[in-house]
């Protein structure tokens, strides 16, 4: 049977084993995906995210690593109820129960740091459906997964070039610049009514210490951040956030966007994620692709992505379970 055991410090040996994994895991259920990078791993396994820390396993058979398991418990206030997990079995060890070992150990762990959901992700038509399902998980929500082939898309110099009356568009790199940080946060809050389903994820409250820290991370982790706004007499009414990955940075992907509630309906969704496209492809040419999820429900946004030229690529659910 095979041995759990938790990491604390990361070695390189420890990553390239998790890569090894994860690659032959991603090749194995999601064909023509790109394989996550060493360095994206590295970041992954170092750097838990805002506002949380985490908690790694390991499964071996002697000196092979079979799987690996990741346990995201978020710390801030809202949401220190929730857990998020990952759980990828080498392919080559599946169905023997390694998976649902991993499971155990992670609802242990969240269970004893006072936890009451687990959140986790899964592709549709993957074996991590069945597994889920079979252990007693929810469906909460569906997305679509769209691809944007930045080389094929249209062309945007219209839409950029466009008037807004009363708006201006403004970009930045990496952390907020100090003038906008405040109304950058108040921006950042109008995500607090995109669809969700019924995921049990909590409130988010941003501030400006967040969006700083928030930034921050992206950064430690050797990514890089790329924001794009539409601001009125200096006050920010709609934004697109992308994250270019540390590696060989040929698929980005799309973060938060969102247009303030007194400010939608004027087309600014559209504007900056545009805006965002013109940019990538004069200073970012070895981006060829762009990755995001929507919600199936969420209209506005998958009609402006449809227009800017991203297709389907697959379907993801959100599962729960309440501890
Ligand atoms: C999903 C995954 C973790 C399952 O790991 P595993 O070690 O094969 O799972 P187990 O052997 O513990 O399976 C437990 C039960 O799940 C169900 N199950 C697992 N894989 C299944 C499959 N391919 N088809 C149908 N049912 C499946 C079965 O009910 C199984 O019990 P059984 O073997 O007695 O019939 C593994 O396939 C994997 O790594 N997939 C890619 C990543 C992923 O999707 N992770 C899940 C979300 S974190």
């Amino acid at each position: 049977m095979d041995t759990v055991l938790q990491l604390h410090d990361i070695s390189d040996g420890d990553v390239a084993a998790w890569h090894d994994v994860l690659a032959a895991s991603v090749a194995r259920d999601l064909p023509g995906e790109p394989t996550p990078t060493l360095d994206h791993v590295h970041g992954y396994l170092t750097t838990a995210g805002l506002d949380s820390h985490h908690l790694l396993w390991t499964a071996r058979t002697g000196e092979e690593i079979t799987a690996v398991a990741r346990l995201r418990l978020f710390d801030g206030p809202g949401r220190n109820h929730l857990g998020q997990f990952a759980i990828d079995v080498h392919p080559d060890h599946r169905r023997r129960g390694v998976g649902s070992r991993l499971l155990e150990t992670v609802a242990r762990a969240a269970r004893a740091e006072r936890r009451r959901s687990l959140v986790v992700e899964a592709s549709s038509d993957t074996p991590g459906v069945a597994f889920l399902e079979a252990r007693g998980f929810t469906c909460v929500l569906s997305l679509s997964l769209l691809l944007l082939r930045v080389h094929d898309a249209g062309d945007v110099t219209e839409i950029v070039h466009a008037e807004h009356p009363g708006y201006r568009l403004t970009r930045w790199l990496g952390v907020v610049p100090n003038e906008m940080a405040e109304t950058f946060a108040t921006a950042k809050s109008a995500m607090g009514d995109m669809p969700t389903g019924d995921v049990d994820y909590g409130t988010t409250t941003w501030d400006i210490d967040r969006v700083r820290d928030m930034a921050e991370v992206v950064e430690k982790r050797g990514d890089t951040l790329l924001t794009v706004a539409a601001l009125q007499n200096g006050t920010i009414a709609g934004f697109t956030e992308l994250v270019i990955p540390v590696g060989d940075g040929t698929r980005a992907i799309q973060s938060d966007t969102a247009v303030v509630p007194d400010h939608r309906g004027n087309g600014l969704g559209l504007w900056v994620k545009a805006a965002m496209l013109d940019w990538l492809r004069a200073e970012w040419p070895a981006v060829e692709e762009i990755e995001t999820d929507n919600a199936e429900d969420n209209e506005h946004m998958l009609a402006v992505n449809e227009r800017l030229g991203f297709r389907p690529l697959r379907k993801t659910r959100q599962y729960q379970y309440e501890l």
